[in-house]
């Protein structure tokens, strides 16, 4: 495969292709995932609970988040690197721009924020400086006490025109790529069909241009809790090469995720 951009991506959602995306944290598991065809890898935040072990993602720090995008970008040839920014990291586009700064000097070439229409003036500040934004909508992880847990979000009529109307408004502000996280498949869709940039699903429903999921979901290797969008792909196969092409073949062929990992 040759080098993922932002263009391979946008090109794919005109071809109508899927593309597959996945958590990466260390160079190892980078170069194993970039190896076997990911088209793009994320440093996220979840790292707070999947290598921290903490409850939710809110004390990862900025350090943290140099630190494993550094490692990430060194096992990565082709996947496109987008890393998070964190909880706090970008609450004035001053701090973002110098924090998102931080994360494209370790090796990003995209940093992912959550949030709706109010981040519309630091994704123009991130934009016009030479750093491409991620959008995050949905259930963003970092408002987990605002939801007042880990709940689907845009179930009822009010918030699913919130969540429709701030994906609009983010595009508009200059995001290239937005991550849809746990909402119901029909607004996915509905969002996917009306936006020129491309979105990835997580608990999205299979209509998205493109899918992703936590590392450790995807080998069944998270302790607790495990949710319903994922899919243990190392149960199937029994080796984690092989783990990662029968995701990436799935998503493809749009096997994955089915309706047993989607919310209506
Ligand atoms: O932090 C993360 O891993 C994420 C994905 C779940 C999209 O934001």
């Amino acid at each position: 495969m040759s080098k993922v951009t932002i263009a391979t991506l946008q090109k794919m959602k005109q071809e109508g292709s899927k593309f597959t995306s996945i958590t990466a944290y260390d160079a190892t598991f980078a170069r194993l995932f970039d190896d076997e065809g990911a088209h793009a890898l994320l440093i996220g935040d979840s790292l707070g609970m999947v290598l921290q072990g903490c409850d939710d993602t809110l004390a990862v720090t900025m350090d943290d988040m140099v630190y494993h995008t550094r490692c990430v970008a060194r096992g990565t040839r082709n996947a496109l690197v987008i890393a998070d920014l964190p909880f706090m990291s970008f609450t004035t586009p001053e701090q973002a721009c110098h924090n998102a700064g931080r994360l494209m000097a370790a090796g990003a070439r995209m940093v992912k924020i959550e949030g709706g229409d109010w981040l519309c003036e630091s994704i123009r500040q991130l934009t016009r400086n030479g750093v491409p934004v991620c959008g995050h909508l949905g259930l963003t992880p970092q408002s987990v006490h605002v939801f007042g847990g880990f709940k689907v979000q845009g179930r009822d009529e009010f918030q699913a025109e919130e969540i429709y109307r701030h994906a609009l408004s983010l595009q508009e502000a200059g995001i290239q790529l937005l991550v849809l996280e746990c909402v119901p498949a029909a607004l996915a869709e509905r969002i996917t069909k009306a936006l020129r940039i491309p979105v990835i699903g997580i608990g999205a429903g299979p209509a998205t241009d493109g899918q992703i999921l936590v590392m450790h979901d995807a080998f069944g290797v998270t302790s607790g809790y495990t949710p319903k969008f994922t899919k243990n792909f190392l149960a199937e196969t029994g080796d984690m090469r092989a783990a990662v092409r029968l995701y990436i073949q799935q998503v493809a062929e749009g096997t994955f995720p089915g309706p047993e990992h989607s919310f209506n």
